[in-house]
């Protein structure tokens, strides 16, 4: 038995800047994606053949040049589907994996071609000839309301208080209307799956999927089989973004039934454009509000709806438009409320989760009203957020009667105020402005505070599987996928602290529905929030076998067996983990655990509009600088100062890349990309050609990013860290506020310069002509 000396700590734990486990096989290219995986002998090709109108019906479909195409092998039609012709996540039966009779979308599958290689498979759909009889559609959330389109699912209304009294105190009563365009994810890897027949029933599918447990359920589902015949397994994603929490089930699904049908391995990979034009977005949304105030710019009442692009089919809609009511109040009390959510049917493709699941349209309509607020009274609109922010005797309560227990956001406004030098910026900016007729400045300070957990409480489970292996290492597996965001690290970098080990002793192994069962999508944020939890919880049941079996062996008390950094100290013994855990499997000590964690706390009545649907908040503040060319409508970000709360960082190196993206994520879908449907109802922007991401050019010329280190989460998550995916993508929105600033500025920052969104530099151009009095237009669309 070797003695081992103590040593201070172990190299990776938790709270370590830790660099991502995958992050030299991304640049080097050695991560593996599913379209590096060997592809076994006779693998076929499928791809899909889409629609061309955007409601119709179908007349009759002539398959004979595609059947005749070089190298296809089959076809799939809705009718070649053993199984349900479903995948609706909602559960409304609205989702078919091929149209039928009908199509609802420009872009909808209707079936797929099976080939010996992809680009056969292109070629050969391209080549279907269909006879449609067009019936009228509707592609926008006005035009849907106008002509009473269908809800998608049953609408939310929050209330609190009597908005009628409010509106009758109110000194001030504006009224506005707002247009928030949708995004689409953009990940790198598009959408992919790889399905491997295995004997009787079972199929294999490496997926590109947030969402394994559902991905498995829906291809159960399409093929008919139960769940147990397949298995999902995912690796990693080359970016997700919640663009694949549901949207992976359709490529899942027709790779595994053709997978069953030709008994051969089947792949699905659409080109970008398809993947733009058949996979969901983020929800466009139109707002309507009206909000009372006092001389002060003191909110008294807020009356809102919030309408949706909700496209064809519910999808995540219902949750989206939800969590977009949860966040139209931001960090702000309204004494007197209602917030009403309109989920519209459109023929557009069915819209779906997108970073922040509409808690940023919400969030953007509520800055809209602080803005209108502040310009009605000339005020600096961060004078107007300070005054309404929660807090004080009876100003904790949310519209969802949640009590806000946890704000932070005073103490981060000051230190982001003094560190971005905001007042003597922002008095430059009013003087520059005053000298300067053709380039126009704008600053603004925007607040965040965005809810954890999935508003749906049953999904905040999640499982993990830890082994412990005799030579000592450590086999870590769990519910949560990889998609960039560093998971696997943190839940690593979790065990690696529970068994004080280095971390390079941890292999995180693929998410499979074979090893950890009935997972939820890993969205909300909550990735490491509930998988840390659970692999903890793995990690502690293994070693509190180990404590019983070392206390038993050595005749010391249990609490004199204690895990330090590579050892296990055993009254005054320390032996070496290898050493130790040979011991314990000789002793025949059971080295493998399945781990478990549900949030506390929470609970949420939907039908009430009452509830605690989140465990707790997470709050951050931005402060951006821009430059506006009033002739043009171009703009630049000069300067952009971030402080973000992730409680007690899991990694905060890890957790800055998560801020830095997210800002840039969300600046982005406010002010350069835009999504374009022509009177058809195709959508035009389907390419990078046409549809503009943010550039490494286009990022703030100074950008000062900084965790609040000094916050602790308040409950007891795991190791007190907050979750940092989404929250951060909000802090766009001083990037849009900065802009409306020096818009504003044409007209003496006295009237409300409301530009929708995307700020793109032709409707910034609009908005300047519109203030100057150049043109009459009240919208800027
Ligand atoms: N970061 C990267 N690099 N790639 C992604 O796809 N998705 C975001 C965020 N950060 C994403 C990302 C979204 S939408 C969510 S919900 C969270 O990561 C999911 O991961 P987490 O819960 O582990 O934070
Ligand atoms: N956030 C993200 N994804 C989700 C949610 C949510 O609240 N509910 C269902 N899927
Ligand atoms: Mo993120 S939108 O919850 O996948």
């Amino acid at each position: 038995m070797n003695v081992m000396q103590p040593i201070d700590r172990i190299r990776g734990g938790v709270h370590e800047k830790e660099k991502h486990e995958s992050g030299h096989k991304h640049v080097s290219g050695t991560a593996e994606y599913i379209d590096d995986i060997l592809e076994p002998a006779g693998t076929l090709h499928a791809y899909l053949g889409l629609s061309a109108r955007a409601h119709a019906e179908i007349l009759s479909i002539d398959f004979a040049d595609v059947n005749a195409s070089a190298g296809v092998v089959g076809i799939l039609a809705a009718d070649d589907i053993p199984g349900e012709n479903d995948i609706s996540p909602a559960h409304k039966h609205d989702d078919p994996v091929f149209a039928t009779r009908k199509v609802e979308f420009h872009g909808q599958p209707i079936f797929a071609v099976i080939a010996t290689s992809r680009d056969a498979a292109r070629r050969a759909a391209a080549k279907v000839k269909i006879d449609y009889r067009d019936l009228p559609h509707v592609t926008d959330v006005k035009e849907a309301v106008a002509a009473n389109y269908p809800l998608v699912i049953d609408p939310l209304k929050l209330e609190r208080g009597d908005i009628d009294a409010g509106f009758a105190k109110a000194k001030n009563v504006v009224q506005g209307e707002m247009r928030i365009g949708g995004q689409d994810h953009f990940y790198l890897e598009g959408h992919i799956s790889f399905a491997i027949p295995g004997e009787d029933d079972e199929v294999t599918v490496y997926a590109s999927t947030q969402h394994p447990s559902e991905t498995q359920h829906m291809v159960a589902q399409v093929l008919g089989v139960p769940s147990n015949a397949v298995t999902v397994n995912v690796r990693r994603m080359g970016g997700g973004f919640g663009g694949k929490e549901t949207q992976a089930n359709l490529f899942a699904a027709v790779a595994a039934v053709a997978a069953r049908k030709y008994r051969r391995a089947v792949k699905i990979r659409p080109d970008r454009d398809d993947d733009m034009t058949a996979t969901g977005k983020r929800h466009d949304f139109h707002v309507d509000y009206k909000i009372g105030f006092d001389d002060e710019g003191r909110i008294e009442a807020v009356d809102a709806v919030f309408a949706a692009r909700c496209g064809f089919s519910a999808d995540l809609s219902g949750p989206v438009t939800d969590r977009a009511l949860f966040h139209a109040d931001n960090c702000y009390f309204y004494p007197n409320v209602r917030l009403r959510s309109r989920p519209m049917k459109t023929n557009t493709v069915s819209n779906t989760a997108f970073r922040g699941f509409g808690g940023p349209q919400g969030m953007v309509g509520g800055e809209r009203m602080i803005e209108d607020i502040a310009y009605t009274l000339g005020k600096d609109p961060l004078e107007i957020r300070k005054l309404n922010f929660y807090g004080g005797e009876g100003r904790n309560l949310t519209p969802y009667h949640q009590m806000v227990e946890d704000n932070i956001i005073g103490r981060i406004i000051e230190e982001l105020e003094t560190s971005a030098d905001y007042a003597a910026r922002r008095e430059a900016v009013l003087a520059f402005n005053h000298e300067n007729h053709v380039i126009k400045r704008g600053i603004a300070l925007t607040p965040v505070k965005f809810g954890i957990s999935f508003t749906k409480t049953e999904y905040n489970q999640a499982g993990a599987l830890v082994h412990v292996y005799t030579d000592g290492s450590i086999h870590l597996n769990h519910g949560g996928t990889e998609m960039g965001q560093g998971l696997y690290t943190k839940v690593a970098q979790v065990v690696a602290d529970e068994f004080q080990v280095d971390l390079d002793r941890i292999k995180v192994t693929a998410t499979s529905t074979g090893k950890v069962p009935n997972t939820s999508a890993t969205a909300a944020s909550s990735g490491s929030d509930l998988n840390g939890m659970a692999a903890a919880n793995a990690a502690q049941q293994i070693k509190a076998r180990l404590v019983s079996f070392a206390a038993e062996r050595f005749g010391v008390s249990e609490a004199d067996v204690a895990f330090e950094p590579n050892v296990v100290r055993i009254g005054a013994e320390r032996v070496s983990f290898h050493d130790f855990i040979k011991m314990a499997y000789t002793a025949r000590v059971q080295l493998s655990a399945a781990g478990f964690y549900k949030t506390p706390k929470i609970h949420w009545n939907r039908s009430e509009g009452r509830g605690r649907p989140f465990y707790y908040y997470a709050y951050g503040a931005s402060c951006s600088e821009v430059s506006v060319d009033t002739l043009t409508g171009e703009y630049q970000i000069d300067r952009t100062d971030i402080i973000h709360d992730v409680g007690k960082s899991l990694n905060p190196a890890l957790d800055l890349g998560q801020v830095e993206g997210a800002f840039v994520q969300g600046m982005g879908w406010l002010t350069t990309e835009e999504l374009w449907w022509d009177a058809k109802g195709r959508l035009r922007t389907h390419a990078p050609s046409t549809y503009k991401i943010p550039l490494a050019s286009d990022r703030p010329r100074i950008f000062n990013v900084r965790l609040a280190e000094w916050s602790v989460n308040r409950e007891e998550t795991i190791r007190r860290s907050k979750a940092v995916g989404e929250p951060p993508f909000m802090l766009g929105i001083s990037v849009l506020e900065a802009i409306s600033m020096a818009a504003a500025s044409v007209a003496g920052y006295r009237i409300p310069p409301r530009i929708d969104a995307p700020a793109t530099p032709e409707r910034v151009l609009m908005a300047i002509e519109r203030l100057r009095g150049n043109v009459a237009t009240e919208t800027t669309r």
